[in-house]
């Protein structure tokens, strides 16, 4: 029985930002309709905006209503009284005092009920705020009397991606974590983890016994995972240009789906074990030298399209701006199931569709037997086989292979078999984000990194971020068009190694 999901308080720090409205609040209605929130959860928001408790809940409706399928007001109307707003700046200590008085106010349970704070502000405000929670002894050793008295009365925190801006930011931000936090406190969020097309991965491995036999060096040419969106940066400048895309998507959504996708099998399904599988691949990743980035790593701009501006002209980049809108790179394993198969991510803005999806392609048999008839196309070299897990826009499975083709004489041609992995038939999942808070407020880690899982994904991308990287860097402007699937750079990193990109 997986454990009971606690009445709350979520605190949302940065509550007038983009993620409430556009994911946190939209995923929280979803769990009041599916009965998963308990009905005394309720929601503080704190954010520096001056605004009433009505006008943010008129604001929230209306971007909920954009963005849930079949939006019931009514539904919506019983969410919405336990919905309510602070104007203060929480990275600020002084400001605490007020906001205390409000915690304790909209607590479930008082004093001594829980309560689920989420950094959902820019990354720099995570230490300030986090100190200043500290000074206001919400979740000091006092507090923690309340469990004494065996009251659960826990404090959590939820701290949203990029967690620092690179390996020794992400230890440092660690440390002040834990100077307020214990361990068990923290969830370390990625959204991706939350997606049923990404948990999808797992069950698709280890749940049958036809795949994991196969699933290693001497069968698997490469793998290929791509997360590629159609939009640009939007009106997300001032945080996109100082992030890339290296911080935005590889160091979390691509390496937590390659950490899925390359594993080992935990000996149970259980928190611990499955953070500590995750663990022990990322830290099997082999670092790239900075004399190999250039052989190993692409990155890009999208240019001026049609509809608009390149990426360096947009109003907010800062002039001659080297920030990546597209990257990719090839990661090997030291480890005895990947040694010598690699891995090739690839992500970016602007691209021809917004598509993500895992590529396990297959190697070759061992001969190709069907070398001598005149009218055959042969055996490819790399193998024909290889298996598609589409996470978006469908989770669906692909499978292909080579089967006699029809005509009197013998010869070749591919097939490809497909399933609805969702079992959706082709609808939306729900919002990611919704599961994670349920998780959070059962204090289920499984799908929360932890301590050294975030350090060791920053330590797999600090060479193509810090100094060293400008070789990548030096002649990115404009170097891809939009609608296109990124820099040719991204396409001789695989035709190097003889290997194409799927899509
Ligand atoms: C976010 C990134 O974490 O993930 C965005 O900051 C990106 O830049 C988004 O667009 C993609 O998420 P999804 O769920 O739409 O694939």
């Amino acid at each position: 029985m997986p454990p009971s999901v606690d009445s709350c308080l979520l605190v949302i720090l940065g509550a007038s930002g983009d993620l409430t409205s556009r994911k946190l609040l939209p995923a929280l209605y979803e769990r009041h309709v599916a009965g998963d929130l308990p009905a005394e959860t309720r929601v503080l928001g704190v954010s520096r905006r001056p605004k009433s408790d009505r006008e943010w809940r008129e604001d929230l409706a209306a971007s909920v209503q954009a963005r849930v399928e079949n939006f019931d007001r009514r539904r919506w109307d019983e969410l919405a009284p336990r919905i309510s707003y602070q104007a203060a700046d929480a990275a600020k200590a002084a400001s605490w005092g007020g906001i205390s008085e409000r915690i304790a106010s909209a607590t479930p349970g008082g004093e001594c009920g829980n309560v689920l704070f989420f950094l959902a502000v820019g990354p720099e405000l995570y230490t300030p705020i986090v100190a200043a929670i500290g000074e206001s002894g919400l979740v000091s050793t006092e507090r923690r009397a309340c469990r004494d008295a065996s009251i659960k009365g826990w404090r959590r925190i939820v701290v949203e991606k990029p967690f620092g801006t690179d390996e020794a930011s992400a230890k440092a931000l660690n440390r002040s974590l834990a100077a307020v936090f214990d361990e068990e406190e923290i969830y370390r969020i990625d959204h991706y983890l939350g997606k049923e097309s990404v948990q999808g991965l797992l069950a698709l491995r280890f749940a049958n016994g036809i795949f994991e036999p196969i699933w290693n060096e001497r069968y698997v040419d490469h793998v290929q995972i791509t997360a590629a969106e159609s939009i640009g940066v939007e009106d997300r400048v001032a945080f996109y240009d100082r992030t890339g895309a290296i911080r935005d998507m590889i160091q979390s959504h691509l390496l937590q789906i390659l950490a899925f996708v390359a594993m080992e099998p935990p000996s149970v399904f259980a928190p611990d074990r499955l953070r500590a599988e995750r663990r022990d691949i990322l830290e099997a990743i082999q670092i790239p030298r900075k004399d190999e980035l250039e052989t190993t790593a692409a990155l890009g701009q999208y240019g001026p399209g049609p509809d608009g501006v390149g990426y360096v002209a947009t109003e907010g980049v800062a002039p001659g701006s080297t920030t990546e809108t597209f990257a990719a790179m090839r990661i090997r394993f030291d480890n005895w199931r990947w040694a010598g198969t690699p891995f090739y991510l690839r992500t970016g803005k602007r691209l021809a569709a917004k598509h993500t999806e895992v590529v396990v392609q297959f190697k070759a048999p061992p001969t190709d037997l069907f070398r001598t008839l005149s009218n055959a196309s042969g055996v490819p070299a790399t193998g024909a086989d290889r298996l598609v897990v589409e996470i978006a826009p469908r989770s669906r499975i692909r499978l292909r292979f080579l089967g006699r083709a029809p005509g009197a004489s013998f010869s070749l041609h591919p097939i490809e078999m497909e399933a609805d992995a969702g079992g959706r038939g082709g609808a939306a999942e729900p919002e990611a984000y919704g599961p994670l808070l349920i998780d959070a407020m059962r204090g289920d880690q499984s799908l929360f990194k932890d301590r050294e899982e975030v350090e060791a994904s920053w330590a797999a991308v600090d060479p193509l971020l810090g100094d060293g990287s400008e070789v990548l860097r030096h002649a990115i402007a404009d170097n891809y068009v939009p609608g296109g699937w990124g820099p040719d750079a991204a396409h001789e990193l695989l035709a190097r190694d003889g290997r194409a990109w799927h899509v």
